[in-house]
C-alpha cells in the first residue's frame, strides 16, 4: 500500500497470530525494551572465600577420581537466579585442586584462558603445546586460545590454583572449539621454565614494589586484560563505573573492597570478588603490604571500541 491508511484503531482479526506464525514480532508493541540509557548489569558483585573452596575441594577427593583431576574445580558461579555458569558476563573463574601424582588431560578450545597459582610444591607444571612450563605460588599462566594444555602434580603436596576464562564469551559469540588431546596426555618436548607464558610471582611482586600498579603480559590473551595491584597499608584505589567486568583476586595481604550494592569486604590471599559492570567500588590495602590481580574483559571493550560515554 503506497498511500498512507486510514486508522481504524482496530487490530485486523488475527493479525498477531499470523504474525508469529512468520517469527515477526512488532517493534511497536516489544516484549520488554532492548535499549536503555546506561549500562544495565544483569550480574551481581560477589564473593568467594578460599577457605571454603579448598576445604570443600578436600571433601571432593573423597569421590571425584584422579580419571576426573583436570574437573575436580568449583566454579564460582555469579549468584544470580538462573545462573549456572559465568561468574560475570564475559568471563569465569573457579578453584582447582591437583593432587599429588595426578595428570589433567590435555585439551585445548578457543576460550583463552590463565591460572594464577594459589598453593602448590616443586614438580607441577603446565604442559602447553609439548612445552613444560614450571608453575609455582603466585605466578600468573597463560593458555592463549587453541593451545594444547595439560597440568601434572609430580611433587608431593596438593596444587590449588584459580582458572579464569572468557567461555561466557565465546559462548555468546558462538564460536566454541573444544578437543580433547588425542594421546590423553600431551607429551612433553621441551622445558621452559622462563616461557613468556608464565609470569613469576616473584617478577611480579618486584613490578608492583617499584611501580604499583603494573600490567601482566599484555596483548597475552587477545580477550582478557591482566593487571598486578601493590598496595601499601592505607593506600587505594577508586574507580567509578566502568563497562569491563572485572574479578580480582587477593595474592598477598589484606585488602578492603568497597563496593555499589555490595557493601564493604575484607579479603585475604586466595579470595575472589567480581564487580561487574557499573559499580562504583574502592580497593584499599589494610596489611603493610597487600597485593592482587585484576582479570577482566577490558581488551574487548577496547577492541570493539566501546567505552563510557556517559561515566560517573
Ligand atoms: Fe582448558
Amino acid at each position: 500500500m503506497s498511500q498512507a491508511a486510514t486508522l481504524t484503531h482496530e487490530v485486523p482479526a488475527g493479525f498477531f497470530e499470523n504474525l508469529q506464525a512468520h517469527a515477526l514480532s512488532p517493534g511497536w508493541a516489544k516484549k520488554a525494551p532492548q535499549m536503555w540509557p546506561v549500562p544495565k548489569p544483569r550480574f551481581v558483585p560477589a564473593v568467594w572465600r578460599y577457605a571454603d573452596a579448598r576445604a570443600a575441594l578436600d571433601r571432593a577427593c573423597a569421590f571425584v577420581s584422579p580419571e576426573q583431576a583436570e574437573r575436580r574445580n568449583l566454579i564460582m558461579v555469579n549468584p544470580i537466579a538462573d545462573n549456572i555458569y559465568p561468574t560475570c558476563r564475559n568471563l569465569v573463574a573457579a578453584y582447582q585442586l591437583v593432587l599429588p601424582g595426578e595428570t589433567a588431560r590435555s585439551h585445548r578450545h578457543s576460550p583463552n584462558a590463565l591460572r594464577l597459582i594459589l598453593d602448590a610444591g616443586s614438580q607441577t607444571f603446565t604442559i602447553v603445546n609439548g612445552v613444560q612450563v614450571d608453575v609455582a605460588p603466585g605466578d600468573v599462566v597463560l593458555t592463549p586460545s587453541w593451545h594444547w594444555h595439560g597440568h601434572s602434580n609430580f611433587g608431593d603436596e596438593p596444587a590449588f590454583w584459580i582458572d579464569f576464562l572468557d567461555v561466557p564469551l565465546v559462548q555468546n559469540l558462538e564460536c566454541m572449539y573444544f578437543e580433547d588431546h588425542p594421546l590423553r596426555n600431551e607429551p612433553i618436548v621441551g622445558h621452559e621454565p622462563d616461557s613468556a607464558l608464565r609470569n613469576k610471582g616473584e617478577d611480579l611482586e618486584r613490578s608492583m614494589r617499584a611501580d604499583g600498579t603494573v600490567d601482566i603480559a599484555p596483548g597475552g590473551l587477545k580477550t582478557i586484560g591482566l593487571q598486578a595491584i601493590g598496595l601499601k597499608r592505607g593506600e587505594a584505589q577508586a574507580h567509578g563505573k566502568r563497562i569491563d567486568n572485572n574479578i580480582y583476586a587477593i595474592t598477598a595481604g589484606e585488602v578492603r573492597m568497597t563496593v555499589e550494592n555490595l557493601g564493604t569486604a575484607d579479603l585475604v590471599r586466595g579470595d575472589v570478588i567480581v564487580i561487574p559492570c557499573w559499580h562504583t567500588f574502592t580497593i584499599e590495602g589494610r596489611a603493610d603490604w597487600s597485593s592482587l590481580i585484576r582479570v577482566s574483559d577490558e581488551p574487548v571493550m577496547k577492541a570493539l571500541g566501546f567505552r563510557e560515554v556517559k561515566a560517573v
